[in-house]
């Protein structure tokens, strides 16, 4: 039987028709085993095409002082320049005076954040959070693997929730925060998750402002990398949790983290922390005892190449020229491929790097295995979870930015195969 002959689920084929179909995954595997390819789906980074978009940067920056007379070869303005972190906060819907502007890494300023909050408590803990018996941080999941890692190394209790399509489950959430005053924080991508692509919605946010917490100083790492990321002229808009917060009297509940990282240049871009003035003000006490300032002269060439927010706006167009093809590619090929089966799902991202695919429970290890005895390599099945621990193991994260498109189809055509023959294996038992 070929793989489009039916579109009754794999799960109800008779044991001959199982048994046919089994046979002919296997050869197709053996097919792409012996002649195996060396290609990468694991990287959710920017491709050599995109950074190439940016490399006017490396011209710059045109003079070095700022429009307020700072010359930024020098220490000094731990909050970042001023005409850069205007153009940020636009974006992000915030004011320019609640959003700093740092180094390259956002993923650096939340471990500061956290770290922080763990050693000094923030503007409303009654004390450190180290000096409470248990800290806890709900985790929606699959989610963002470094969250999960920074939270564990730091030794904080994790706990999951589903991330839906309208965002975090947000019942589940706030019984969760309502009783227990260990529960501290929770991560969130709000818009265009990694890696689901799911966007949190206006009223899932407002929620989240809004809800009762035993924890006084309950904090949300609204961690918007994916913000300005759009794949369509449908643009998701990220709900302004920061006026969320303070409407419903949690000013200091958020902080909203964001970068160029893949906007300009992953290693060499500016990253931004924006939330109430109390918590930026004691964000930048703490950031003084590290540094003496960021990289200004990094900060005025890209105030520089941008010009403005519309700048940004429309670099981001020329990314998502790019990459839309690839996201294509992989929709395709799982909708020709697995769509007749019904032994996968998968999500179809607006926007961001990623694309989250589920396949039959108890075969996500085995179609990584199988992927790599073909010369593919896929994100370890459980990546998206505390711990690497898919209790389904049903979870895998396919990132096509990297690889041309060619390569990309070249990829996924394998992947699909890994998948029905792991789900005929599993069948057939
Ligand atoms: C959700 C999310 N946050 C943060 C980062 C890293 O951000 P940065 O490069 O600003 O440290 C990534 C990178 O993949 C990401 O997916």
């Amino acid at each position: 039987m070929t793989e489009n002959a039916t579109s009754t689920p794999l799960s109800q084929y008779s044991a001959e028709d199982l048994a046919a179909f089994l046979a002919e995954q296997q050869s197709a595997h053996a097919a792409l085993v012996a002649a195996p390819s060396s290609l990468n789906l694991t990287r959710g980074k920017p491709s050599s095409a995109q950074l190439d978009l940016s490399n006017a940067l490396l011209d710059g920056p045109d003079g070095f002082v700022t429009a307020d007379g700072t010359d930024t070869r020098n220490y000094g303005g731990l909050t970042g320049i001023t005409e850069l972190r205007e153009i940020f906060a636009h974006l992000l819907g915030v004011p320019t005076a609640q959003l700093i502007a740092g180094g390259n890494s956002s993923l650096a300023m939340m471990q500061s954040q956290l770290v922080n909050l763990l050693l000094h408590g923030g503007v409303d803990s009654p004390r450190p959070w180290a000096q409470e018996e248990k800290v806890t941080f709900i985790c929606p999941v699959p989610g963002y693997d470094r969250h999960f890692a920074l939270t564990a190394s730091l030794g904080i209790d994790m706990v999951t929730v589903p991330m839906l399509d309208d965002g975090p489950d947000v019942d589940a959430i706030e019984a969760l925060v309502k009783d227990d005053p260990s529960v501290k924080g929770m991560w969130l991508v709000p818009t265009y998750a990694n890696p689901t692509g799911a966007v949190c919605t206006q009223e899932v946010a407002a929620r989240l402002a809004a809800m009762p917490t035993a924890a006084p100083d309950f904090t949300i790492f609204w961690d918007n990398a994916y913000a300005l990321h759009h794949l369509t002229a449908d643009e998701a808009k990220s709900a302004d949790i920061v006026s969320l917060c303070a409407a419903s009297g949690h000013p200091n509940r958020a902080v909203v983290f964001a970068s160029t990282s893949k906007i300009t240049f992953a290693g060499a871009g500016v990253a931004f922390l924006a939330s109430s003035q109390a918590n930026v003000d004691l964000y930048v006490r703490h950031l003084g005892m590290s540094t003496i300032g960021p990289d200004k002269v990094n900060q005025l060439r890209h105030a520089q190449f941008f010009g403005d927010a519309q700048g940004v706006r429309d670099h981001m167009v020329k990314h998502a020229e790019i990459l839309a093809p690839k996201f294509a590619a992989v929709q395709r090929i799982l909708g020709d491929r697995l769509g007749a089966f019904d032994v996968a799902t998968w999500s179809d991202p607006k926007g961001g790097y990623f694309v989250n695919l589920d396949v039959v429970d108890g075969t996500a290890t085995r179609v990584v295995a199988l992927a790599k005895a073909a010369g593919i390599a896929l994100t370890p099945a459980g990546a998206s979870f505390p711990h690497g621990d898919d209790p389904r193991d049903r979870n895998i994260r396919l990132a096509p930015s990297v690889p041309p498109l060619a390569e990309v189809e070249q990829a996924m055509e394998a992947v699909a195969t890994c998948v029905l023959l792991a789900a005929a294996e599993k069948y057939s038992r």
